[in-house]
């Protein structure tokens, strides 16, 4: 998979199917299942070490992680988490810790976070760094934002959304991940916006949708989010639930805006 095919992907309506993953066993099928990119993600937090947040993630963490996916992985597009603290204090840091993931195997970095993050991003891509922005919830952030909960609503919380791709696209990033925003605010601000716009909790209308792995295979403990559909019930095995997945996204059954939107 090349930026370039996914751009094609997108302008052809093809919708792009998105998994986190962090190991070379999981990397093998997600990518043999037709998983178009591998999101090495510090969900890693929680969903691996058990933490309650992202927050303890490190950059050695998720240099680790990505290196085994890359080593696992085939064909996929691998884009690196830049966790808590590796880039909020200056570009220069940004660029020394997206070096380490990029040498690890990562082919795109993503940093949460809107408006501050314009420099650090401009940095990398005028550096050959590939740049996916995180905008909407941003886990991260969660202590500030007061919980996990819906962005963009409400006529300011839209403008901000939008100058925030906008600052984003003019930067040189090519992708976004929007998550949990309200689905018909996500749809307008993938036709406006040159970005590939990848959505959690943002509706059908982004050129692609993401799910944690874990979280689409049924293995989180405790009521899943609204966004989220669990394929492996009635499927035989994992890779049959990860094709039901990018089959379901590609046809525009997942997500369903009614059960899964805000
Ligand atoms: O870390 C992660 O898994 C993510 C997804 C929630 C998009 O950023």
């Amino acid at each position: 998979m090349t930026l370039h095919r996914l751009r094609e992907m997108h302008a052809a309506g093809e919708k792009i199917a998105v998994l986190t993953c962090y190991d070379a066993a999981f990397a093998q099928v997600l990518d043999a299942a037709g998983v178009d990119v591998l999101l090495v993600g510090d969900s890693l937090g929680s969903v691996l070490q058990g933490h309650a947040t992202t927050l303890s993630v490190s950059v050695e963490d998720m240099v680790y992680h990505t290196a085994c996916v890359a080593r696992g992985n085939r064909g996929a597009w691998i884009v690196a988490d830049m966790p808590f603290g590796s880039y909020q204090e200056s570009p220069e840091l940004a660029l020394r810790n997206a070096v380490r993931l990029m040498q690890a195997g990562a082919q795109m970095v993503k940093l949460e976070g809107g408006g501050w993050t314009v420099p650090a991003e401009r940095f990398l891509v005028e550096r050959g760094i590939p740049v996916c922005g995180h905008l909407g919830f941003t886990p991260q952030s969660v202590h500030a934002l007061g919980g996990y909960r819906v962005q963009g609503r409400g006529d300011s919380g839209a403008q901000l959304l939008r100058t925030q791709t906008a600052e984003l696209a003019d930067a040189g990033a090519d992708m976004v991940v929007l998550e949990m925003v309200p689905a018909a605010l996500a749809r307008e601000v993938t036709q406006e916006t040159r970005l590939l716009v990848i959505g959690i909790g943002a509706g059908a209308g982004c050129s692609g949708q993401v799910l944690v792995m874990h979280d689409m295979l049924g293995l989180t403990r405790g009521k899943p989010p609204r966004f989220v559909r669990n394929f492996a019930a009635g499927a035989a095995d994992i890779e049959g639930a990860v094709r039901q997945y990018v089959a379901d996204v590609k046809a525009g059954r997942f997500p369903d805006d009614a059960v899964h939107g805000f």
